[in-house]
C-alpha cells in the first residue's frame, strides 16, 4: 500500500494509532507507512513528566501539565488496554490508583513491545498542515529542532493527537498585577511542598482543583480557600478546607469573594482548564471547542466532518481515556485502510446529531459516563480491537464516583476488579495520604 499517514502527537492518544496500525501488521495487514511527529524528546505525552514551565531548551511551550506526587484520578482498571493488561506488564495485580511514573512505565510497555519508537521522529513539532483539494493529499509542514531544519511532506491521511490539556486556560481577576503572592496555572504547577504552611486560594472545581487542592493538603498547606463560578464540589473537605463563590478582587494578599467574604492568602492557583489549541491547522480543518463531552464536528468523535481524510483522537472531556483512545484509533485505522466505508455526510451529520442531542440531556457525572460508555462500545463494535464489558467499567465509574463522595481523602484507597482479568486488585501497602512517595519502586513493594 503506498499510502502516508501523518500522526500529530505521541502521546497515549498517538501511541494508541501507532498500536493499531502495528496490531494490523502483525496480523498480516499491508498498513500504509505510518510517520507520528512528536515535539518532545519522548513518548507519553502529558505522562512524561518535567520539573520545566514555560518554555524548554527550544522555545517550544512546554506541553507537561502534570505534578510531583499525582496518582491516577480514577481506577486503573477503568483505563486499562484491552491487548495489553496491567498484569501483563507488571507480571502481578497492582493496586488500583497507580502514581504518574507506574502509569508512564505501563503506557511505554505497550508500544516498546509493538516495537513502533522507529516510527516516531522525536523533537518535531508540527508547524502547518494545509489540505490540497486537487490532488487529494494533505502536506505537513514540521521542525526538526535539533537539526533546525523545517520540511514538508505529503500525506493521505492525517491524525490530530496534540492532547487538549497543554494551553491554559487564564482569566484575569482586579487586583492580580499588585498581588503580595504568587499566581500561577495548574498546567505550571510542579511540587506541592512549595506551598507547605501557606494559606492557598484555588479558583475552579473540576479535577484539578480537587487534585491540587488535596495535594497541597496532603503536603502540609496551612489553609485551603477554593473559590466556585458555578457551584462548589460539595465533598467533605477537610477542616482547613472551605469553599467559597467567586473571586471578585485581590487587594494586597487580601481577596474578595462574591458574598462578602474575605481570606487572606500567599498564593493563587488557577485551576481554570485548558484551550484546545492547533496553531498548525488552518481554518476549515480546525476543530473549534471547549472541553465537552462531545466536541462538534466529528462524526463518531473521530472522524472530521468537513474532510472525513482528517481524524482527531481523545478531543472529548474524559471519563474513559486509554481504552476510549484506543476503540478511537482502531476505528481510524480502519477507515484509513478501507475496511470501514464512510456513509455520505448527510448521513454521518444526521448520525452526529443524535450524540449532540443526548449530550444537551446529560446532567450528573453518571449521565457523562453511560454516553462516552455509549460510544466505546458503539466504536469497538466496529473493529477488531478486544471486547470488554462497557457496563461493568461505567459500574466501576460509578463506585468510584461513591468512594470519592464517602471520603475525599481515602477514595484512593479502594481497589476494584480488572474488566480483563477478572482478577481483584491488591489493597495498597500504604494509605494514599501517607505515602508521600510516588516512585514505581515505592508503589510496587511488597515488603
Ligand atoms: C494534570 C492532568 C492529570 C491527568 N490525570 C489523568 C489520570 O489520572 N488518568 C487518566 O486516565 N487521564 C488523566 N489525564 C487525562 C489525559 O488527558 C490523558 O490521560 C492523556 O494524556 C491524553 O492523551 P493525548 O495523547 O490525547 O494527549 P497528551 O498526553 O497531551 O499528548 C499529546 C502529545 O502531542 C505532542 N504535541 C503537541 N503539539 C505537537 C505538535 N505541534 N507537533 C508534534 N507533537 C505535538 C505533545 O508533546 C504530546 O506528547 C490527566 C490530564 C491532566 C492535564
Ligand atoms: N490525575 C489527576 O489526579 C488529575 C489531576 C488534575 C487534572 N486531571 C485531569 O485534567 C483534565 C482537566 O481538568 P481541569 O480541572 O484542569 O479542567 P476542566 O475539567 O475543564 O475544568 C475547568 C474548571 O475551571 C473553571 N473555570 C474556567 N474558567 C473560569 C473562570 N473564568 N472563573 C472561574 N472558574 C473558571 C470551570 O468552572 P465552571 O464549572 O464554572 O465552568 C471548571 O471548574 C481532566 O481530564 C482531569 O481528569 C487529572
Amino acid at each position: 500500500m503506498s499510502k502516508r499517514v501523518a500522526i500529530i502527537g505521541a502521546g497515549p492518544c498517538g501511541l494508541a494509532q501507532l498500536r493499531a496500525f502495528q496490531s494490523a501488521k502483525a496480523k498480516g495487514a499491508d498498513i500504509p507507512e505510518v510517520v507520528c511527529f512528536e515535539k518532545q524528546d519522548d513518548w507519553g505525552g502529558l505522562w512524561n513528566y518535567t520539573w520545566r514551565t514555560g518554555l524548554d531548551e527550544y522555545g517550544e511551550p512546554v506541553h507537561c501539565s502534570m505534578y510531583r506526587y499525582l496518582w491516577s484520578n480514577g481506577p486503573k482498571e477503568c483505563l486499562e488496554f484491552a491487548d495489553y493488561t496491567f498484569e501483563e506488564h507488571f507480571g502481578k495485580p497492582i493496586a488500583s490508583y497507580p502514581p504518574r511514573a507506574v502509569l508512564w512505565d505501563y503506557i511505554k510497555g505497550r508500544v516498546e513491545k509493538a516495537g513502533v519508537r522507529d516510527w516516531i521522529r522525536f523533537r518535531t513539532p508540527v508547524r502547518m498542515v494545509t489540505y490540497d483539494d486537487d490532488s487529494g493529499k494533505f502536506t505537513v509542514t514540521a521542525q526538526d529542532l535539533v537539526k533546525g531544519h523545517t520540511y514538508s511532506e505529503e500525506f493521505d491521511n492525517v491524525v490530530v493527537a496534540n492532547g487538549h490539556f497543554s494551553t491554559p486556560n487564564v482569566p484575569q481577576f482586579d487586583g492580580f498585577e499588585t498581588f503580595n503572592g504568587r499566581v500561577l496555572h495548574a498546567h505550571d504547577f510542579r511540587d506541592a511542598l512549595e506551598f507547605k504552611d501557606k494559606d492557598i486560594l484555588i479558583i475552579g472545581t473540576s479535577y484539578s482543583a480537587e487534585d491540587i487542592g488535596s495535594q497541597c493538603w496532603k503536603y502540609g498547606a496551612k489553609s485551603l480557600t477554593v473559590s466556585h463560578r458555578t457551584a462548589p464540589m460539595g465533598f467533605h473537605w477537610p477542616d482547613n478546607w472551605q469553599e467559597v463563590p467567586l473571586l471578585v478582587k485581590v487587594d494586597g494578599n487580601t481577596a474578595h469573594f462574591k458574598d462578602g467574604s474575605t481570606k487572606d492568602v500567599q498564593a493563587i492557583i488557577l485551576c481554570t482548564g485548558y484551550l484546545h489549541h492547533f496553531p498548525f491547522l488552518p481554518d476549515g480543518l480546525r476543530l473549534e471547542t471547549g472541553n465537552l463531552m462531545w466536541a462538534h464536528g466529528l462524526y463518531k468523535g473521530v472522524v472530521w466532518q468537513n474532510n472525513p481524510k482528517l481524524f482527531y483522537l481523545g478531543m472529548q472531556d474524559q471519563f474513559y481515556t486509554f481504552n476510549m483512545f484506543d476503540a478511537q484509533a482502531w476505528f481510524a485505522r480502519d477507515i484509513m485502510m478501507g475496511r470501514i466505508e464512510l456513509p455520505s455526510k448527510e448521513a454521518r451529520l444526521k448520525d452526529e446529531q443524535i450524540w449532540i442531542d443526548r449530550d444537551a440531556t446529560l446532567e450528573t457525572d453518571e449521565d457523562m459516563i453511560w454516553f462516552q460508555g455509549d460510544n466505546v462500545q458503539e466504536l469497538i463494535d466496529l473493529t477488531d480491537y478486544p471486547s470488554f464489558d462497557i457496563e461493568a467499567t461505567n459500574q466501576t465509574f460509578m463506585a468510584w464516583e461513591h468512594h470519592k463522595h464517602d471520603d475525599i481523602m481515602t477514595f484512593r484507597n479502594n481497589s476494584y476488579t480488572s474488566l480483563m482479568t477478572g482478577a481483584q486488585a491488591p489493597a495498597h501497602h500504604t494509605p494514599w495520604k501517607d505515602a508521600l512517595d510516588d516512585s514505581m519502586e515505592d508503589y510496587l513493594r511488597t515488603d
